[in-house]
Formats: C-alpha cells, sequence, structure tokens
C-alpha cells in the first residue's frame, strides 16, 4: 500500500494525519469485519487496533506487535485445559474470534472461542 492510503500529507483529522477520525475507524475503512458493536467486545480490540498490532509492518505473522502467547500474557494468566494440551499454537489456535464475538461460550459470557 501507499503511505498515502492512511496519511493525508496535506493535514487530516485525527493524529498522525490519519484518513479517519481516529485509529479504529482508519482500520474500519478496510477490514470493516471486525467493526462491532459485538455483544461480547474484547476490550483492546475497542480501544485500539495497536494495542497488538503495528501498522507499518512486523517481524511477526499478522502484524502482530509481539508474537504469541507472550502478547496475550501481556494481560492474562496462561493455562492449561484440564487434559494439559500445551498451547504450543497460541492462544488463538482456540480463542479464534478474539476480535469480538457474538456468540456466548458454554459458561455465559464469552471466552472468544466460537469459530
Ligand atoms: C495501514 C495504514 C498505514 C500506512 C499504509 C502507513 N501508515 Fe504511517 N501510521 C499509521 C498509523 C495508524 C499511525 C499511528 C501510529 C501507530 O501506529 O500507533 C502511523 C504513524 C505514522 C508516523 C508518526 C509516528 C511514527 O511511527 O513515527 C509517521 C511518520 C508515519 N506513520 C509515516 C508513514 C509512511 C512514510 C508511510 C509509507 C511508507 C506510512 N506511514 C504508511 C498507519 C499507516
Ligand atoms: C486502505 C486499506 C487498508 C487500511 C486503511 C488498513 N488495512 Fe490492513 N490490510 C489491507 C490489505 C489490502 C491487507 C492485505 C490483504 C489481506 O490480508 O486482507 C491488509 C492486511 C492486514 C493485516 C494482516 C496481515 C497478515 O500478514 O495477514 C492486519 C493485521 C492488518 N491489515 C491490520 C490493519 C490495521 C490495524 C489497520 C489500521 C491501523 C489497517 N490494517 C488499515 C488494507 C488496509
Ligand atoms: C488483543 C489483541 C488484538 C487486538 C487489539 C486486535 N487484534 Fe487483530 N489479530 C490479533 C491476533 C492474535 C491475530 C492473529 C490471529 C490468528 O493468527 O489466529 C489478529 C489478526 C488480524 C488480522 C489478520 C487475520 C484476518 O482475520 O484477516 C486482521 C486483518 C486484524 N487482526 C485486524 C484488526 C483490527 C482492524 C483491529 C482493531 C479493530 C485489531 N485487529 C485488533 C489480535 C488483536
Ligand atoms: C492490552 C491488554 C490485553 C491483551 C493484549 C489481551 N487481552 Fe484479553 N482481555 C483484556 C481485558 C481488559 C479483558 C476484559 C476483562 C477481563 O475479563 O479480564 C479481556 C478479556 C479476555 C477474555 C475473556 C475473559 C473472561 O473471563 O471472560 C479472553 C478469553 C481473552 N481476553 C483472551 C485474550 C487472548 C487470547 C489474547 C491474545 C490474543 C488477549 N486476550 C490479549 C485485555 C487484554
Ligand atoms: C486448548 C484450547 C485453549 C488454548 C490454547 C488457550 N485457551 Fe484460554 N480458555 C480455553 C477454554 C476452554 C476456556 C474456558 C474455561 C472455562 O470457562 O472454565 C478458556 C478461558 C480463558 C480465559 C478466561 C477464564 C480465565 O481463566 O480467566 C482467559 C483469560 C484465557 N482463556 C486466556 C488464554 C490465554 C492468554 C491463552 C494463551 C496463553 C489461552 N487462553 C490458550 C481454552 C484454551
Amino acid at each position: 500500500m501507499s503511505c498515502a492510503d492512511c496519511h493525508d500529507p496535506h493535514g487530516g483529522t485525527a493524529a498522525n494525519n490519519l484518513r479517519a477520525s481516529n485509529l479504529n475507524d482508519l482500520c474500519f475503512q478496510c477490514h470493516a469485519e471486525y467493526q462491532g458493536p459485538f455483544t461480547f467486545q474484547h476490550a483492546p480490540v475497542v480501544e485500539s487496533c495497536t494495542k497488538c498490532h503495528t501498522s507499518h509492518g512486523s517481524m511477526q505473522r499478522s502484524l502482530l506487535a509481539v508474537s504469541q502467547p507472550t502478547l496475550c500474557l501481556q494481560c492474562h494468566a496462561g493455562h492449561h485445559n484440564g487434559s494439559g494440551i500445551p498451547l504450543l499454537n497460541g492462544c488463538t489456535s482456540c480463542h479464534s474470534s478474539i476480535h469480538g464475538t457474538d456468540i456466548p461460550s458454554a459458561t455465559g459470557g464469552s471466552v472468544f472461542m466460537d469459530k
């Protein structure tokens, strides 16, 4: 993409001359599937996509700021399931709807596992 897909060199309403009124709205212009409101929101996603992603590129897949599971362990304690299956594939191998969902988990609320 070109810089001007996201930045307006002559100004822009948001900080960093972004072409949107706020950072998440910029991302939603091209990634609308993550725009809620969802019944079950994941707080950092609502706050800012850059809680987890770097806009300009990354050494990690999916433009993640840090790789899994470290990404999630910044804010959550890790855990194992009852049968001790190791978490080698990262937290989103189970918590796959991490950007939010309308579908509740078995225990009520949501642990973002419906996809
Ligand atoms: C996909 C959208 C996107 C594209 C494309 C993009 N940027 Fe950015 N840029 C951002 C966002 C969002 C921020 C706000 C800082 C952040 O990431 O939290 C930003 C911040 C900046 C900043 C100020 C903060 C910093 O990181 O220094 C500069 C300078 C900048 N961009 C330059 C560029 C240049 C030059 C290009 C093209 C090579 C470019 N950007 C392409 C989204 C983009
Ligand atoms: C002008 C359109 C546009 C904007 C604005 C935009 N993106 Fe993207 N983004 C794309 C395209 C095109 C791709 C590559 C094709 C794809 O994977 O869908 C992509 C890919 C991605 C990927 C996946 C990369 C991978 O390796 O799989 C992430 C994560 C992402 N964007 C996050 C963001 C975030 C966060 C913002 C806001 C700061 C943003 N995008 C703004 C167009 C955009
Ligand atoms: C809590 C951390 C977190 C936040 C905040 C977050 N994401 Fe993600 N995102 C992820 C993770 C983790 C992946 C990789 C998922 C995987 O590999 O299963 C991902 C993958 C993606 C992808 C590429 C995969 C796909 O489904 O195409 C896009 C695009 C994306 N995110 C966009 C966004 C946008 C837009 C926002 C802000 C509205 C956002 N993300 C906020 C954690 C986050
Ligand atoms: C920047 C901090 C932050 C990051 C990074 C983050 N989360 Fe969260 N997450 C939260 C907050 C805040 C909540 C809502 C409060 C709570 O229930 O703990 C939440 C809620 C959750 C919940 C629901 C918890 C419950 O008890 O209902 C799950 C599951 C979850 N996050 C998984 C993840 C996974 C997996 C990742 C990595 C892809 C991740 N989170 C990354 C801050 C974060
Ligand atoms: C093998 C699948 C699986 C993997 C991998 C996994 N989880 Fe979970 N996680 C679950 C299940 C199932 C629940 C619901 C447990 C319940 O409701 O009693 C859960 C619940 C949670 C919760 C909410 C309840 C709590 O314990 O506070 C958080 C937060 C969470 N996981 C974070 C993570 C993080 C961070 C990782 C990566 C280090 C991760 N999970 C990896 C299956 C998984």
